[in-house]
């Protein structure tokens, strides 16, 4: 049995990040529920709102506190919702025509922040469970403020005054971007330079901003080098201490803001069927250094 909440409550999900908001309707926001939701979100990164009902609009509605709900462009358009460009589909269902309804299959998401190749990548990402598969396909989280706090000296002192290329070839399901051809040089590949420690434009905490690990680069430092010191920066950043493990159910809103954190997307198996709705806010500026 469902209890209905009435008092808005905020339970941390893991030490390092994320929380879960209790006792809020999102499709029924008010003044005060609001002001909960963004002070929540700027303390914790990630938040957790299950046992939702949402429209499409109701969705759009939601995302558009954190800021202008970007739309997807002309060529993905097949993989929005009809007639609301803004709702992203994430899925491995197959349509009439055998095509995939939405993106990244069945397989393992890996570890990335959204759209970091962007000048001006994407602020917040929500995703809503609206079938899911019994097994598989859970979403991690990882938090980059606690990344950083928690790394030792001498690899902070590596990365400090340093940019990281953040490639512009793959997509987080392995998949080549639309327009773009196969690139598996780190060097040479298309991205774009941002600093690896960002001060967090809302809170002005420092954060370590790795985006993805695949044809990243440290600019300036030999190949090798980059290398040697990107596995130790992933190997630190993604520790089981600084993230959250999140098992959907249906109706559950999660969200995460792309500036301050990781996220990668277990594995499930094909056969089974998996539709989030998806939006993400709009970069308003390009990561700034701390
Ligand atoms: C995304 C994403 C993970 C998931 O939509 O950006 O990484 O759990 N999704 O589907
Ligand atoms: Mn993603």
């Amino acid at each position: 049995m469902t209890q209905i909440q009435t008092t808005r409550g905020l339970q941390p999900l893991a030490p390092g990040v994320g929380a879960e908001v209790t006792g809020i309707d999102l499709s029924s926001l008010s003044r005060e529920d609001t002001d909960f939701v963004l002070d929540a979100y700027h303390e914790h990164a990630a938040l957790l709102l299950r046992d939702q009902d949402l429209s499409h609009e109701d969705l759009i509605a939601f995302s558009s506190l954190f800021g202008d709900v970007d739309e997807a462009p002309e060529a993905q358009r097949s993989k929005a919702v009809p007639g609301k460009p803004q709702i992203y589909v994430v899925s491995n269902i197959k349509g009439d025509n055998g095509k995939p309804i939405g993106s990244l299959g069945a397989g393992e998401a890996i570890w990335h922040a959204d759209m970091s190749n962007r000048e001006n990548p994407p602020e917040a990402t929500l995703l809503y469970a609206v079938e899911l598969p019994p097994e598989g396909g859970d979403t991690w989280i990882a938090g980059m403020a606690a990344a950083l706090e928690g790394m030792h000296p001498d690899l902070r002192r590596r990365i400090e005054g340093r940019s990281i290329k953040h490639d512009g070839t793959y997509n987080s399901g392995g998949f080549v971007r639309k327009g773009v051809v196969a690139n598996d040089d780190p060097l040479t590949c298309p991205g774009t330079l941002h600093p690896a420690i960002c001060a967090h434009p809302a809170t002005g905490k420092p954060v370590l901003y790795l985006g993805r690990r695949r044809n990243a680069y440290v600019d300036g430092l030999s190949l090798e080098d980059s290398e040697a010191l990107l596995d130790a920066l992933w190997a630190h950043a993604t520790q089981d201490a600084f993230c959250y493990a999140h098992r959907w159910r249906k109706g559950d809103l999660l969200m995460w803001d792309n500036r301050s954190t990781l996220h990668r997307r277990d594995a499930f198996n094909p056969d089974h069927r998996r539709m989030m709705l998806r939006t993400q806010t709009k970069g308003r500026a390009a990561p700034r250094a701390a």
